[in-house]
């Protein structure tokens, strides 16, 4: 079976296609930072605009680069929420109206359950169940995964994704629109130690997050630094982002830790945009061979938003049977523990 993925649920626009025997054909991004970047954030509308412009040359090079024609596909996935919606709306429209076209089924994919089997895009994937560590830039959370559909969610962040806390981080540093990575890397020049931040909610018991804390005590640092009108020095900047991406990147590798303990799990996965991130990396890879925990990680370009995930979750859900109505679904908050298996009704 062959299937066209289609993802518009925010900034980048991507088309992919995956293939039950070839494995991934083919993936296209373009990506949406240099229009929404002078804003510092996300304009919804105008993401909205570009997703019409950028999605349909998109599948047709997707189309080309991997040799199919209409009658090589034999489903459509999307993605259909969580996200903006004016941008959700373009990926459904197209890709229903496209899978109508060609007599074909389309399935509206779960974004996240896109980034939770994106490791499985990689040579020697990972297998069910394993513990998975959700970290973008709408949403942290540590699930519980034993199967596909099958999501128990043992913690999320009660305010501020881990993504979010980067980049409003990043913005308060001076660095430019998305700025977890400008972050990462500004961090890789800061000397451990020079300051403090909190480790939030490792004292309570349970594995939720809360990042707004953590934000606020850098704000506070920061102003601090500059009063008297003072610009901090670039050292001093690198500090900080040093200390803020320790803090962040020790809470998440603690409450996985006490969920693998809990869960006695042996495989953990790590996907979403924060997953790119290399210190996070480093740090899950080292405690799980500490633990003897095998840890899978997507490519860094898969820990971010792409269609290659979304083509892939589809494929698993149409294999599977899935079967939909002819509606374009676009749904802006869908939490994803109410997703089921494919066949279940
Ligand atoms: O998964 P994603 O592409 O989009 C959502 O579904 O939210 O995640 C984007 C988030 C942004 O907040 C971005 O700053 C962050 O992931 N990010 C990183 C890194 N690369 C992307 N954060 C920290 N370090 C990185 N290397
Ligand atoms: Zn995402």
């Amino acid at each position: 079976m062959r299937v066209l993925g289609i993802e518009t649920s925010c900034d980048e626009t991507a088309a992919a296609i995956y293939d039950g025997a070839g494995g991934l054909l083919a993936h296209r991004l373009f990506s949406q930072i240099d229009l929404h970047a002078k804003y510092g954030g996300v304009v919804p509308e105008l993401a909205s605009r570009d997703h019409v412009r950028k999605l349909v040359p998109l599948v047709e090079e997707v189309m080309e680069a991997s040799g199919s024609n209409s009658t090589d596909i034999h489903g459509v996935a999307y993605t259909s929420g969580p996200g903006l919606v004016g941008a959700l709306l373009v990926g459904a429209a197209v890709g229903r109206s496209l899978a109508y076209g060609w007599g074909v089924p389309a399935v509206g994919v779960h974004h996240l359950e896109g980034h939770l089997l994106a490791p499985m895009l990689e040579p020697d994937p990972p297998a069910f169940p394993f513990l998975a560590l959700l970290v973008s830039g709408g949403h942290t959370l540590i699930a519980e995964v034993t199967g596909l559909g099958q999501y128990r969610i043992m913690g999320s962040s009660l305010d501020d994704a881990a993504g979010e806390a980067f980049d409003k981080t990043a913005k308060m540093l001076g660095l430019p629109y998305p700025g977890g990575p400008h972050l990462a890397r500004l961090a890789e020049s800061g000397r451990p130690g020079k300051f403090q931040f909190p480790r939030p909610m490792l004292d309570r018991p349970g594995f939720d997050f809360s990042f707004s804390g953590l934000k606020t005590a850098v704000v506070v640092t920061v102003r601090g630094l500059q009063s008297g009108g003072t610009q901090l020095d670039d050292q001093t900047r690198a500090d900080v982002a040093r200390a803020f991406q320790d803090a962040v990147v020790d809470t998440l590798a603690t409450k996985v830790a006490r969920a693998l303990a809990e869960t006695g799990a042996t495989s953990l996965v790590v996907a979403g945009g924060v997953g790119a991130n290399k210190h996070l990396r480093q740090t899950l890879l080292a405690m799980g061979q500490r633990k003897g925990v095998r840890v899978s990680y997507p490519r860094p370009e898969f820990c971010t938003d792409n269609a290659a995930m979304i083509a892939y979750a589809g494929y698993l859900r149409l294999e599977g049977g899935q079967h939909e109505d002819l509606a374009i679904r676009a749904q802006a908050r869908w939490p994803i523990d109410q997703l089921r298996p494919p066949n279940a009704r």
